[in-house]
Parts: C-alpha cells; structure tokens; sequence
C-alpha cells in the first residue's frame, strides 16, 4: 500500500490544489511567454488538424484551451481533478467541465464520446497515466485522435523515471512544487503504441529566441 504522503501521483494533485490560484493569475496575465509565443498557438493548431466537432481536454487546468477550440466552433468538455481550477473554468467559459482524478476517468465517469482528445502539459504522473491511457480508446468516436503537448525530452536528458519538480521560471506565488515522472521519446512513443494509438505525428515547435524545442507535440489514432 502506497504512503498517501509521499506518493509522488498524489503530491502532484496536492500540489496542483494548493497553486491553483497562482496558476489562475499567471495564466489570465499570460503569464507564461513560451505559451504565448510558441506552444498555445502550436496545440490548438495540433487538435485543429485532426478535424474534430467534439474535443475532451484532459487536465484542462483553468480551461483556456476549451475556450480556445470553442471559439473556433468545437464542442469541447474540460475534465480535471482540481476543484478550484474546474470552479475557475466554469466562471470563465461556457463550456462543459468534470472535475475528476485521473484514477476516476473511464467510460462510465464519462459517457459522452469524442472525435479527438487533447492532454496539454498536463500527463505528469507515472502510473495515473499509464491508467488514463487504458482509459481513453473507451472516451474516443471509433478511430478517434489522441493529441499530447508535453515538455521536450531533448531539453531533460537521463533516463525515465521521477524528477525533483521547480516552478523556476514562473512568476507568482507558488509553492511546493511536485515531482514528475519524465518518460524518454521512445517511452511515450511505447505508451502510445500499447494503448491502441498509431503515432500520426511527432513535432517539436522552436522557441524563437533560444531555439531549442520548446514542447513535443504527438498525435495518435486509436486503430482498433
Ligand atoms: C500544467 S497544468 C496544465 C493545465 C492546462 N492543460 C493548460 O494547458 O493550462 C497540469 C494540469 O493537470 C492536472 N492534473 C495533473 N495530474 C492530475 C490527475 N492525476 N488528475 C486530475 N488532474 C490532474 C492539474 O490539476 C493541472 O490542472
């Protein structure tokens, strides 16, 4: 049985409800430049491509990717675990929004089906994800595409497994920071592969101003 205070899954959900309002704040600032200049743009871009009427956004935070895709005529829900971000979400979007963990996702917690799924900075767990992915075949339309924004590998070399969180970088009041689990390219090319997803594209949008990856974009397609 795993120490409820130190089990890195769910210290990344108690961090998550303690930041929340900080995270409000620096993202209704825009906050964030390499968002604003390279990677809010890059996965809205990414989901577009896929062609969807219907988007689940899975770890959707405060919800400004739901606003987003709405604006452009998608029909999109928002799911998280954190209440005061789905609270925040709710009071700034028309949208649909779920508060659930990711343990609690399934096709039962959700009954409605999606043409596309988007995950955007948000798969930060070790086995939550592994979970979610068994999950998420189930919440698609038939050969349905699943979209992940996540940090670049190339920018954290070593091998896959947890690493020391930091909120270096962002400004705000932020505390306590929360491990994440890093998976290699080749790690989350295997999970998608085991989950069902057939890799469409891998992209890695520039950051102008240092060059370097500023995320790694992959879009599957759950081939049944
Ligand atoms: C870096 S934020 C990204 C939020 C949003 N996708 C965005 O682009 O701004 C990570 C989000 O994942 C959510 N999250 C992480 N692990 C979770 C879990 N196990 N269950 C539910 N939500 C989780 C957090 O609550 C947070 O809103």
């Amino acid at each position: 049985m795993k120490d409820k205070q130190t089990d890195p899954e769910q210290l990344i959900l108690e961090s998550w409800q303690i930041n929340a309002k900080p995270w409000i704040e620096v993202l209704n600032e825009g906050g964030i430049p390499s968002r604003k200049l390279v990677t809010n743009q890059a996965i809205i871009n990414a989901v577009l491509e896929t062609g969807p009427e219907t988007v689940l956004d899975i770890g959707c935070g405060e919800g400004w990717l739901v606003r987003a895709l709405t604006e452009t005529g998608i029909s999109a829900t928002g799911v998280d675990g954190v209440a005061e971000l789905i609270q925040s979400a709710e009071e700034q979007t028309e949208g649909r929004f779920i508060q659930l963990t990711y343990d609690e996702i399934s096709a039962a917690t959700i009954t409605e089906r999606f043409d596309a799924i988007v995950c955007n900075f948000s798969l930060l767990g070790g086995d939550s994800v592994e979970q979610l992915f068994r999950e998420l075949p189930g919440l698609l339309n038939g050969r349905g595409y699943l979209i992940v924004q996540t940090l670049h590998p190339d920018n954290f070399p070593g091998p896959e497994g947890w690493r020391e969180g930091t909120w270096a970088g962002i400004y705000g009041d932020f505390s306590q920071p929360a491990p994440w689990y890093y998976r290699t390219l080749s790690s989350w090319l295997s999970l998608f592969t085991r989950s069902g997803f057939e890799l469409i594209s891998q992209t890695a949008p520039l950051h102008p101003e240092s060059g370097l990856p500023a995320s790694l974009i992959l879009v599957g397609r759950y081939s049944v």
